[in-house]
């Protein structure tokens, strides 16, 4: 027989506990432990989001050779960044939550896709914002080339808005209505009867998520779940969301640039180092299909403390343009300050300067700025960084025409970056002349092939000699 089972959840960390306790054992927070009961239909494993996988109907083991797995059906989000990152499209009967800051645009990239999906029926629940706004926002993004949908035969609009708030509500919609796709905005609006805490709260985000699961699992339709993410940058405070969803994306962005990206944090159907580009216009998002034009500067002619890297994010090159100031330190302690960039490595870098290349920035303020907005974590910038700053460092502007990609290891040694091809290639198709790659790579390319010069380097005061003379 079934048992309820009562747990302690941290509403902050998510910390499990089967006693109540005042103070969580893990974040050390007080009277954080909120009651949360399972649905639990299981046997005695411990985690909550571990049972509500078990469908709950005795199945045995099947042998793997005997389980038919068609090749996954796709639904065509009609937005070419968007089934990228998805991974070829929306998997049917799958949870795919959308996280992001508040006022990234998450609504204004759901419901901009969803108005474009005339041949699937589709429920907006909002928890939000009243039906007359998404009917403003809807107006505002009609302006785009694609059409309201209208189902053929009918006067309704593919499209059903519902604004509600509890989950058990929703469900009698979706079994009303039938839709293909379900949007939930967002994810910390709802809430549920069995859990007995406000709306928003730990338990309740995982209550109702898990519920969604089992609902898309069991019934076919696809569900997206928008979610706001904390202060501190993880989706809906603890990971507990990602546990439970097939697919995590991410939009991220800075408020005060135009671009979005949208990342795969976790993906069920498909790879995590996709990444999708949209620019934020006043009719909504559109689709950047080449981010590098759009990230270089195009008068860098004779500026000091600029460098173009080849970097990967995902699965596509992008120019990047580093940017560097360095100037002597006003007050006693140097200051190091960098935008999209981890601040750790830049100042591994500078140390690497200082004791293989004889550079002394100790006493400098460095600042180093990745334009655009966008965050890099491909090492291959290491090179372009080290370039940025000794050409603002010595005032000396590097060619227009020239870009670098490189690791650069502890020793002052350039190490080899992966898929070298693709970034030589990015680099010819935007007209660079040279390109700066490490020595290793050379083995696996053929340079005749390209009409950009390579030029291969072993070490940083080899690539300070190519740059500068
Ligand atoms: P929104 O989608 O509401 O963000 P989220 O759902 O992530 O909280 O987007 C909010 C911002 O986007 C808002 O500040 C206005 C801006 N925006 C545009 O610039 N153009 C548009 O066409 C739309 C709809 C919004
Ligand atoms: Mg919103």
């Amino acid at each position: 027989m079934a048992k309820d089972k009562t747990l302690y959840v941290c509403d902050y960390c998510g910390q499990e506990s089967v006693k109540w306790v005042g103070k969580c054992p893990s974040c050390g927070r007080w009277n954080s432990m909120k009651e949360f009961r399972t649905l639990s239909n299981s046997p005695s494993r411990g985690r909550t989001h571990s049972l509500v996988f078990s469908q709950g109907n005795g199945e045995c083991p099947s042998p793997l050779n005997q389980i038919v797995a068609d090749s996954e059906p796709r639904i065509d989000m009609g937005d070419e960044e968007l089934n990228r990152v998805l991974g070829g499209g929306l998997v049917p009967g799958s949870l795919v939550l959308l996280g992001g800051e508040p006022g990234i645009g998450k609504s204004t990239l759901i419901l901009q896709t969803v108005l474009r999906l005339t041949d699937k029926k589709v429920l907006y629940v909002s928890g939000e914002e009243s039906a007359r706004q998404i009917k403003l926002r809807a107006d505002r993004l009609g302006t785009h080339p694609q059409p309201l949908p209208v189902k053929e035969g009918s006067e309704e609009s593919g499209l059903l808005i519902l604004t509600e708030t509890s989950l058990e509500h929703i469900y009698t919609q979706i079994e009303e209505t039938q839709p293909d796709l379900v949007v939930i905005d967002s994810i910390q609006t709802i809430q549920t009867e069995t859990v007995e805490s406000s709306p928003g709260s730990l338990s309740q985000i995982r209550e109702c998520a898990a519920s969604l699961l089992k609902y898309a699992k069991g019934g076919g339709v696809s569900i997206i779940l928008i979610g706001h993410i904390t202060k501190e940058g993880t989706l809906a405070g603890p990971k507990v969301l990602e546990h439970i969803v097939d697919a995590v994306l991410q939009f991220e962005g800075d408020q005060h640039y135009m671009y979005r990206i949208l990342r795969s944090i976790k993906n069920r159907f498909g790879s995590t180092s996709e990444l999708g580009i949209y620019e934020m216009k006043h009719d909504g998002l559109r689709q950047v299909s080449n981010p590098s034009e759009l990230l270089l500067t195009d008068d860098r002619e004779g500026l000091s403390g600029i460098a173009i890297a080849c970097a990967i994010e995902g699965a596509r090159p992008f120019m990047i343009e580093t940017q560097a100031l360095v100037s002597t330190a006003a007050y006693g302690t140097a200051q190091r300050s960098t935008t999209g960039y981890e601040s750790r490595r830049l100042n591994m870098l500078l140390a690497v300067l200082e004791k293989r290349v004889g550079f002394k920035l100790a006493t400098k303020d460095v600042f180093l700025n990745i334009a655009g907005g966008l965050r890099v974590t491909d090492p291959a910038l290491d090179l372009a960084v080290i370039a940025a700053v000794l050409s603002s460092n010595g005032d000396m502007p590097i060619e227009t025409d020239v870009c670098v990609t490189g690791e650069v290891g502890l020793s002052g040694e350039i190490r080899p970056v992966s898929r070298i091809e693709q970034r030589i290639a990015e680099a010819q198709k935007l007209g660079f002349q040279r390109i700066l790659i490490p020595s290793f790579n050379l083995k696996g390319i053929n340079p005749k092939q390209y009409k950009i010069e390579i030029v291969p380097v072993r070490r940083v005061a080899e690539a300070v000699r190519e740059l500068f003379g």
